[in-house]
């Protein structure tokens, strides 16, 4: 069993981050954001993932809030014949912070391996962005008990290739079967493997008691308060909750 970082959760603030997938129009976007800049803001950080070609209206909408944004993805590459993808310099310009990298539909539906994954969140890094970088097990890894050996299989990666600016990602403990499925780790599962990453982190970080882990899948407002209540968890990435602003914001609420 590994201990908790108890001492850490103190100091370090809650990120609540939206994870809108390839969902929404330059309509729904612009109430809902409003809607949610009319409901914040909250103790925790806030910031919404879009796709990447509403970032533009999303910047706009956003002006002047506290609420920051992302986008869900970007290419391990600056420049060059890359078709179809965005680099890390193209989403610093439309004022990201964030950028998720590694989510598991990606690892999945775009066969993303752990070291292209670490690559992209070195460059977002380059360009300032914060890398959320998405690890988790499938249900068959977990039920063969090899979820802590996936999780720090694919932490791993990114830490070799960061070396110490480990200290400067998000990491999102996402089981790949919460997601989207409404069935949400108990808080006692996701904590014991936020506490396995944090000790991950701590072995290649001092600052790593500093270090956000957010938990995903399928939080949503009644379960967000009890989760995010444990002492290594520092908050959530929210997909299908946070496409209606009542929900997403009473999950901000939830954080602190
Ligand atoms: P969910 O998705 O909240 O709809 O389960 C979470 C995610 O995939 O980031």
């Amino acid at each position: 069993m590994v201990m908790a970082d108890t001492r850490g959760a103190a100091r370090r603030r809650q990120l609540v981050v939206g994870n809108w997938k390839m969902n929404g129009s330059r309509a729904a976007n612009a109430e809902l954001l409003a809607a949610l800049r009319a409901a914040g803001p909250w103790v925790a950080e806030v910031a919404v993932c879009a796709p990447s070609v509403y970032l533009a209206d999303v910047a706009l909408s956003l002006q002047g809030d506290s609420i920051a944004w992302g986008a869900q993805d970007c290419s391990p590459f600056d420049a060059g014949a890359y078709t179809g993808d965005v680099s890390a310099a193209m989403l610093a310009e439309f004022g990201c912070r964030y950028v998720l990298a590694g989510h598991s539909e990606r690892r999945a539906m775009h066969a993303e391996s752990d070291q292209l994954v670490a690559d992209k969140a070195k460059a977002a890094l380059a360009h300032r962005l914060t890398p959320i970088v998405c690890v988790g097990e499938t249900l068959a890894e977990r039920e063969a008990g090899q979820t802590e050996g996936v999780v720090k299989r694919q932490l791993s990666a990114v830490i070799h290739t960061l070396g110490h600016c480990i200290s400067q990602v998000v990491v999102a403990y996402e089981p790949v079967w919460a997601i989207g499925t409404g069935k949400t780790a108990s808080p006692e599962q996701a904590q014991a493997v936020h506490a396995v990453l944090r000790s991950q982190l701590m072995a290649a970080s001092e600052h790593a008691g500093d270090m956000k882990i957010l938990y995903g899948g399928s939080v949503k407002p009644d379960n967000a308060a009890i989760l995010f209540a444990q002492p290594d968890i520092d908050g959530g990435l929210i997909g299908g909750a946070s496409l209606k602003a009542a929900d997403f914001a009473a999950i901000c609420r939830a954080a602190h």
